[in-house]
């Protein structure tokens, strides 16, 4: 529970907090073009705004935050933007690891780092050892995630087993296939995209089957701990039901 006073209403309330959120971070572009600016000062921005989520995350007690950092369709941008993402996760771990490993964050990664360059996965890599033992916020960065490669991947590992003799078909259940896909992230409560599209585009597919989705016209670069409580709020005012009445 989080408490919270709406600054607009001033009314005091009591959030229940969800444990997994995961947020699509869209917008950057068009935060960096209303200014003028090249798209990679976009992401840039955006990073700020990474830092401020994780604290925020942090404050309200969230267990797992899981950010879209770039999909298996991002490598189809331009060349420049797809190397300029590609740096970040090293430069940002370069400037905050010290700082989230002594809060006792655990660094993540979901999606297939083997393609990422070089440099990038060994940041990343490092992250994850360094912080493995971690008890506090799972911090998951999705870096080559898709939601249907993912499944896709499940999917063989189960048939080669099938095929082998060591799984039955019968045997293949919800549970078989969740162990199965590489993120081994838990079930996410709620979906925060920015920029105003309503769409999942290919994102933990399986593990959002009953997620809240909240929407927001806020762009990425501008997401701050006052949109993040909005969106806790707006989950605060749902019903969950999953599928019974
Ligand atoms: C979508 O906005 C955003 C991305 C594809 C990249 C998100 C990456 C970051 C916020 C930084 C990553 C940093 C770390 C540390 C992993 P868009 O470019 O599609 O925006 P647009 O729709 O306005 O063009």
């Amino acid at each position: 529970m989080f408490k919270w006073v709406n600054p607009k209403t001033k009314i005091e309330a009591e959030l229940s907090v969800p444990e997994h959120v995961a947020i699509i971070m869209d917008g950057n572009g068009r935060w960096a073009k209303k200014r003028g600016l090249p798209r990679i000062m976009g992401h840039r921005e955006g990073m700020k705004s990474i830092r401020e989520a994780v604290r925020t995350a942090q404050e309200l007690g969230i267990r797992s935050l899981t950010l879209y950092a770039f999909s298996t369709e991002n490598w189809t941008r331009p060349e420049e933007e797809v190397s300029f993402l590609m740096k970040l996760p090293k430069q940002f771990l370069e400037t905050d690891l010290k700082e989230l490993h002594e809060q006792n964050v655990r660094v993540l990664v979901a999606g297939d780092t083997s393609k990422l360059p070089r440099e990038t996965r060994e940041a990343v890599d490092e992250a994850r050892e360094r912080t493995v033992a971690n008890t506090g916020l799972n911090l998951v960065f999705a870096l080559n995630y898709g939601g249907r490669d993912e499944l896709v991947q499940a999917m063989r590992s189960i048939a080669v087993d099938v095929q082998s003799g060591s799984v039955r078909a019968d045997d293949i259940d919800d549970r078989m296939i969740g162990e199965r896909l590489m993120t081994h992230v838990q079930d996410v409560d709620l979906v925060i995209r920015t920029s105003g599209e309503q769409r999942l585009s290919n994102f933990l597919l399986w593990q959002s089957a009953y997620a809240e989705l909240h929407f927001t016209e806020v762009l990425w670069p501008e997401f701050k701990r006052e949109h993040f409580v909005e969106a806790i709020e707006s989950y605060n005012a749902r019903t969950r039901r999953f599928g019974g009445v």
